[in-house]
């Protein structure tokens, strides 16, 4: 964005304005709901392959702008790029989602050096130049990574689903788990000021598994770490607006929205909106919160429960967005008529 130039919607509301219609863009728009997406796949050997190629993510992002007129694109890449990068083995299986060798398994963890991940990363930053100098006016570029919490639970794990073992290692193994926490946060912030520098507009934390901690844990695993994120991403000059997503935080996205430094809250699908505007601090955007099952359903279903978020969120600034990623089965036309509701026609 030059000077002088309107700044895209997305970017004002993130800055504390209300615009109606609020801007949109949906959580994984780039993705297996689209034929064009699932033929562009094939192009590769495997999905990590997929997201170190800068030609393939560029293209797997435009993909849906073409298709509807959404406020924002979000690079193409994945929050388990950073423990590959990190030197953990990382593989998907086709069907059932992510792998990786556990680290709870080994009796001593061998973390990485973060300055050798970001070099590794190189082609993710190369991707995020090629979109920017891609994108139509007025689509906001929006760069991302998973929390060190979320990221933390796969490389323990070794898969998702529930984290169970991921929590107990949080009681038995403390002083690794905050090594681990802590390497996360400074791999993670050059990781964020690497997309900034090569051109993201505003940036997105994915905490997916905020889900079932005890506040004290919650403040050690999910706030800390968050908080030390966002400030290190300061102290290297990184100024754009941050959103945070603590999916399944239930009553502790106040303390999220409110001691992490988070410049603006996602909204899960189970979160009142009116709860969310409660106890966020006065004026910060929310994002949220559609149920991505009704982009399976469509029809009236659809365009009602629209509806009801659009009024749900009238008193904040408003992302208009899911309240979790798109699934595969949602189709394109749903999609479409989404955006035509929320675009007022
Ligand atoms: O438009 C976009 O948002 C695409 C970029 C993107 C992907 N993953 C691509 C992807 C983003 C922002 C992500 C984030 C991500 N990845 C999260 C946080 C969001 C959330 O859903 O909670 C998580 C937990 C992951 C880890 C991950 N990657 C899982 C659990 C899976 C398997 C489940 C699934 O949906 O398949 C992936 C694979 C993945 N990441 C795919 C895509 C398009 C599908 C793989 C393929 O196309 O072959």
């Amino acid at each position: 964005m030059t000077e002088g130039e309107n700044p895209p919607a997305l970017l004002r509301v993130l800055n504390g304005e209300r615009l109606d219609p609020p801007p949109i863009w949906i959580m994984r728009q780039a993705g297996r709901y689209l034929p064009e997406y699932r033929e562009l796949r094939t192009r590769a050997k495997s999905f990590l392959d997929f997201c170190y190629s800068p030609a393939l993510a560029t293209e797997a992002v435009m993909q849906p702008l073409r298709r509807f007129p959404l406020d924002a694109a979000i690079l193409f890449s994945d929050i388990l790029v950073v423990p590959d990068a990190l030197g953990q083995k990382v593989w998907f299986v086709e069907g059932e989602g992510p792998r990786l060798d556990p680290l709870i398994s080994q009796a001593e963890w061998k973390l990485g050096d973060p300055g050798k991940a970001i070099q590794r990363l190189a082609p993710v930053y190369e991707a995020v130049e090629r979109i920017k100098g891609g994108l139509p006016d007025g689509v906001a570029l929006i760069g991302f990574a998973g929390s060190p919490w979320t990221v933390a639970t796969y490389m323990l794990q070794g898969r998702g689903g529930d984290k169970d073992e991921a929590r107990r290692a949080v009681y038995q193994r403390p002083a690794d788990i905050v090594a681990l926490l802590n390497l996360l946060v400074e791999t993670t912030a050059q990781h964020l000021a690497a997309q900034v520098k090569a051109g993201a507009d505003c940036l997105q934390i994915f905490e997916s598994w905020a889900e079932g901690l005890p506040p004290i844990v919650f403040q050690t695993v999910v706030i800390e770490p968050t908080r030390k994120l966002i400030h290190r991403l300061r102290e290297l000059g990184v100024t754009v607006p941050v959103i945070g997503f603590p999916r399944g935080a239930g009553a502790q996205i106040a303390a999220y929205a409110n001691e992490t430094g988070v410049n603006a809250l996602g909204v899960d699908t189970q979160t009142p909106a009116e709860y969310a505007f409660e106890v966020a601090p006065d004026g910060m955007a929310l994002q949220g919160n559609l149920d991505p099952q009704t982009l399976v359903v469509g029809g009236d279903a659809l365009e009602r429960a629209v509806r009801d978020v659009l009024i749900a969120f009238k008193s904040s600034p408003h992302i208009f967005n899911l309240g979790h990623g798109i699934t595969p089965q949602a189709t394109p036309e749903n999609v479409a008529h989404l955006v035509r509701v929320v675009k007022g026609g």
